[in-house]
């Protein structure tokens, strides 16, 4: 029988150390003891941008990168797309088996009677000028609510976890629609707790004069889609981000705000926003090839919503987001910068640069073309990456807070800088 172990020869001791292997890792711990003498320190691994290390065991997200794979606690996304609702899929994140009707009544009930913030919320958000990015408003306002439930701080308390989780589902797609709102100068709306979550929170974005803002049922089900596709997705940057700051014990608000700053950056949820800017910029099909050519001589310009860190095969999510995109534009209309995203698609995938780097189309390259024809300013596309990411993040924290191995998040480094030298007086420096 072959041993589940490596075996790692130090050929400056000579000395041989054999680690076990557990699905696929070594500890890196076990290399601390590969040591020169006694009073080393022992071998680390050094790991810039966990390119190769996993950090927790988690039982909510599968993905196989090369496969093209997304699971959520086991069902395909595909699947989940086709049959279910983001209430559901919020369900099933956090309680790790979908529910049965009275499990799904209640949890929906939940949900929507946690939608209202303290007015104070929007006094908060009124302080921030007109043009502020609403994902700047959105972590902003995240962070203030933690200074709304001062039960939140107590995180090893199972009730009380479960309250804020629920007020973040709840509360997000309002604090999202307030964002909005406010860089409209439009009065706040108010949820409606008759109507669906993404009904209601399109109600409370678009909502004029109206005594009942009648939302589209073929967008209400399209939002409904896309926020299930963005529930979660394993150890991305935001949601390592909420765990590295939730391993400090910090409340889940605080932790959770973190998660949205990290979404935010153009590499991660600001790609979707990047990615209209982009077939804007680029403004004609006929301007493709010289984009294209433009990004291949590496002068830094990135063929924004192409490429993933773990698929390396096309995004599952953005094959069901263009299916999607269809039945949205039968209703809305065709986006006229879809033709521009096709020509990309179909030329990219042509061509050696992209084949060889193996990058496709992700779940960000088609997704901006649907809010823009939902009538959503391209600002808004992360803010709308976040909300559903919400389910996603808070169940990712409960796990760390609940799996025994975790601490407090505090990795090593290689230490580069200067060696210890003598403080010199101003007037004697050079
Ligand atoms: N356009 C052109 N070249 C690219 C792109 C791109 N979009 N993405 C990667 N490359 C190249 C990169 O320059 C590198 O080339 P080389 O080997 O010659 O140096 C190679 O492909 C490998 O890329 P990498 O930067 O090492 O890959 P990574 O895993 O560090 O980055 C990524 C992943 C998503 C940050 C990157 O592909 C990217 O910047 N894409 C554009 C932004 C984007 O669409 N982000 C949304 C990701 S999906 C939503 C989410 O979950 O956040």
């Amino acid at each position: 029988m072959p041993k589940n172990t490596l075996s790692v020869t130090d050929n400056r001791t000579g000395k041989t150390y054999e680690f076990p292997i557990e699905s696929g890792c070594i500890r890196t711990m076990d290399l601390r003891q590969i040591k020169l003498n006694e009073k080393d320190f022992g071998l680390m691994g050094y790991d810039p941008a966990f390119l190769n290390t996993a950090n927790c065991k988690s039982a909510i997200t599968y993905i196989d990168g090369d496969a093209g794979i997304l699971e959520y606690r086991g069902y395909p996304i595909e699947q989940l797309a086709e049959k279910s609702t983001f209430i559901e899929v919020a369900y099933l994140l956090i309680h790790g088996d979908l529910p049965n009707k009275e499990q799904l009544a209640e949890f929906l009930h939940l949900v929507t009677h946690h939608t209202y913030v303290h007015e104070n919320i929007k006094t908060f958000m009124d302080g921030f000028r007109y043009d502020a990015h609403p994902m700047s408003i959105l972590s902003s306002t995240v962070a203030a609510l933690s200074g709304f439930y001062p039960d939140a701080m107590d995180v090893k308390n199972a009730a009380r976890r479960r309250i804020q989780m629920i007020r973040m589902i709840a509360k997000m797609p309002t604090i999202a629609a307030f964002s909005y709102r406010h860089s409209m100068g439009l009065p706040y709306v108010y949820p409606n707790n008759d109507l669906s979550y993404c009904g209601n929170f399109l109600a409370m974005v678009r909502k004029m004069a109206e005594a009942n803002y009648k939302v589209s049922p073929v967008l209400e089900r399209a939002l409904d889609i896309l926020f299930i596709l963005h529930a979660d997705h394993e150890q991305n940057c935001s949601t390592t981000a909420t765990r590295l700051v939730g391993s400090s014990e910090v409340d889940p608000f605080s932790a959770v705000a973190a998660g949205i700053t990290a979404l935010y950056g153009p590499l991660h949820g600001g790609a979707n926003e990047a990615v209209l800017r982009m077939l804007r910029e680029i403004g004609s099909v006929s301007r493709v090839p010289d984009f294209i050519k433009q990004v291949k001589d590496g002068h830094g310009t990135k063929l924004m919503g192409f490429g993933h860190r773990v698929y390396k095969n096309f995004d599952p999510r953005a094959v069901v987001i263009k299916r999607v995109a269809y039945e949205v534009f039968e209703v809305t209309g065709k986006n006229p910068l879809l033709d521009i995203a096709l020509e990309l698609e179909r030329v990219a995938l042509q061509d050696d640069y992209f084949m060889k780097r193996k990058l496709y189309p992700n779940v960000d390259f088609y997704s901006g073309l649907i809010y823009e024809a939902m009538g959503f300013p391209a600002e808004m596309f992360p803010v709308l990456f976040a909300i559903p990411r919400t389910a996603g993040w808070v169940t990712q924290w409960e796990e760390m807070i609940q799996d025994p191995e975790q601490k407090i998040a505090r990795p090593r480094q290689i230490f580069i800088g200067s060696k210890r030298r003598d403080y010199v007086p101003i007037e004697k420096r050079a």
